[in-house]
């Protein structure tokens, strides 16, 4: 089923986000992930089936893969643990919902690096160094840095993240607190690669969100998908050269093409693009759920 919009009347809506439906359930959050795709901070008016689907599976996986090193904000995805009132919806519901801990939400998009990309890449060749990080010199595009770096960016209410350095970060949320969150991000950044390099891809970079609950440390939101990383395969990478996109990077670079202006409305997406999206987000998460 193509869920592109919800409208839950038994519930209050927390939040429509750009891909994802909150609603607010009290203590914990309801979170639905339809088949909405967004570029440059702009929905899109074509969905890609089963999008939803595919992240929200990619994203279970991810946070149990990762659970020895940090806990997560889910607490059930089962139809069953919802309220009665919300039975009904189990056909827009299944496969594409979270119930999840509400959180108080750490204001940081907390960005690790393993490869020169995107942002990084800019600012790379502008000032040798991103989100004042140094790098050593001579990387092209494309380059797998020396080690992976945690690059934190601001979480932007209207209009685009921008880049900031970690001592920023520090001085927004207290010193301990950011010290954990780069620690944590780097060590899932590490395991979840080890695991995508046995199985034939690359993580160039990812976004981690975090969360307080009770006075513990969450991992929330989304984990390790093609909406939040730049997945490249591991076959044929070559540095020196931009990667062939196989995550949302595709449906950007098609964009691109266009001689649109990057604000809203966002132009439709033709079939064809539509089409080879959806196989490029079903493809990954076949090869890291081994189905
Ligand atoms: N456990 C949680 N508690 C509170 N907020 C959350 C939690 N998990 C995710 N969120 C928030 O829900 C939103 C997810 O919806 P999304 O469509 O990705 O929105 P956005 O357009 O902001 O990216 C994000 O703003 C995220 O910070
Ligand atoms: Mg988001």
């Amino acid at each position: 089923m193509l869920v592109v919009d919800t409208n839950i009347q038994e519930c209050n809506l927390f939040k429509k986000g750009k891909v994802r439906d909150i609603y607010d359930l009290g203590n914990s959050l309801l979170i639905i992930a339809t088949d909405r795709i967004s570029a440059f901070d702009v929905v899109l008016p074509t969905p890609v089936p089963d999008k939803g689907k595919i992240l929200t599976r990619l994203s279970r996986f991810w946070f149990e893969y990762v659970r020895d090193i940090i806990s997560n904000h889910i607490i059930s995805c089962k139809v069953e643990s919802l309220p009665q009132a919300l039975h009904k919806y189990k056909e827009i519901f299944e496969d594409r919902f979270m119930l999840v801990k509400k959180t108080e939400v750490v204001p940081f998009e907390c960005v690790v690096r393993g490869y020169l990309a995107g942002s990084g890449w800019k600012e790379y060749q502008e000032r040798q160094s991103i989100c004042g990080v140094k790098i050593m010199p001579g990387l092209k595009v494309s380059s797998k840095l020396p080690e992976p770096i945690f690059t934190p960016a601001t979480k932007a209410e209207q209009g685009h993240d921008e880049n900031v350095t970690f001592e920023y970060m520090q001085n927004k949320i207290g010193k301990e607190l950011a010290e954990r969150i780069k620690r944590v991000s780097l060590s899932v950044y590490t395991k979840a690669s080890r695991y995508a390099e046995k199985k034939g891809f690359i993580i160039a970079d990812t976004k981690f969100e975090f969360g307080i609950s009770n006075g513990s440390l969450l991992l929330i939101d989304e984990l390790l998908t093609s909406d939040s990383s730049r997945f490249w395969l591991k076959a044929g990478y070559q540095e020196g050269v931009p990667q062939p996109a196989f995550d949302k990077q595709f449906v950007r670079d098609y964009l691109e093409t266009l001689d649109w202006d990057k604000t809203y409305p966002g132009p439709e997406l033709p079939e064809e693009i539509v089409e080879r999206t959806r196989e490029k987000y079903l493809k990954i998460s076949e090869i890291i759920l081994g189905e």
